[in-house]
């Protein structure tokens, strides 16, 4: 059940039997050559979508920006601060919470917005202590690290994925771009100003080998994100 497309009656009626709601959070920020700059919400709201319809969810409108300071040194990238997104987060769960909404699983796409999420929960609890979040980051499990390192092996990198592409590939067939991608590519990931940024990044990848990615891994890639998600969801839905 999508949010967007339903009206109030419907979400009233969702509210008899359950409190719990799937939020798609994502970025919009550049993701190197061969990237979309929609990559990291695009995949957090097509799996949120599948995860919602699989386990009867509503899913909320998609959070498109994050928190990208680093990557503002690309043409397209639009950031909120840290501060900024933990306001946004904060306002999301206070205006659903008013509904009787209690339990909020956020289906995270991008990296950078992992510590600003958990900034967040922390000032939600204390507002409002009845409230239960979760953070779902859709490629980060056990199962997830094995088929991504059988896939590309030690070319998946920290940024601009084959992982990702590979699931905007699947996702938008239409979109895919190709770019001359150079052989070597810095492969630390640390993170300072968007300045320092650019001339460690300098085509924005971090590490990683996007023309490894094909719509197939992108398939299989999103059907796994899926599965554990639904689990994750399923388990969080469960605590006590
Ligand atoms: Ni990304």
């Amino acid at each position: 059940m999508l949010l967007h497309l339903s009206t109030w009656q419907e979400v009233e009626a969702y509210l008899q039997r359950s409190q719990a709601v799937i939020i798609p959070i994502g970025s919009t920020e550049q993701h190197g050559p061969t990237g979309l700059i929609g990559t990291d919400f695009i995949c957090a709201e097509a799996i949120a979508r599948a995860v919602g319809e699989t386990t009867d969810a509503l899913v909320t409108s998609t959070l498109t920006l994050g928190m990208a300071e680093h990557h503002t040194g690309f043409a397209g990238t639009i950031s909120l601060k840290p501060s900024t997104l933990t306001l946004v987060i904060h306002d999301v769960v206070r205006s659903l919470a008013k509904h009787g909404f209690n339990r909020f699983f956020f289906l995270n796409g991008h990296g950078g917005n992992i510590a600003v999420l958990k900034t967040a929960f922390t000032e939600i609890y204390n507002e409002l202590p009845d409230v239960r979040c979760r953070l779902g980051n859709w490629w980060a499990s056990n199962e997830m690290y094995k088929l991504v390192r059988e896939l590309y092996g030690n070319q998946e990198g920290y940024h601009a994925t084959p992982s990702e592409v590979a699931v905007t590939m699947y996702l938008y067939p239409d979109s895919i771009k190709s770019a001359p991608l150079s052989e070597s590519v810095n492969k630390d990931s640390r993170i300072y100003s968007p300045e320092e940024f650019r001339k460690r990044y300098p085509d924005g990848r971090m590490g990683s080998n996007p023309s490894l990615a094909t719509i197939e891994n992108g398939k299989q890639i999103f059907e796994l994100s899926i599965k554990e998600l639904v689990e994750q969801y399923n388990d969080f839905l469960a605590e006590v």
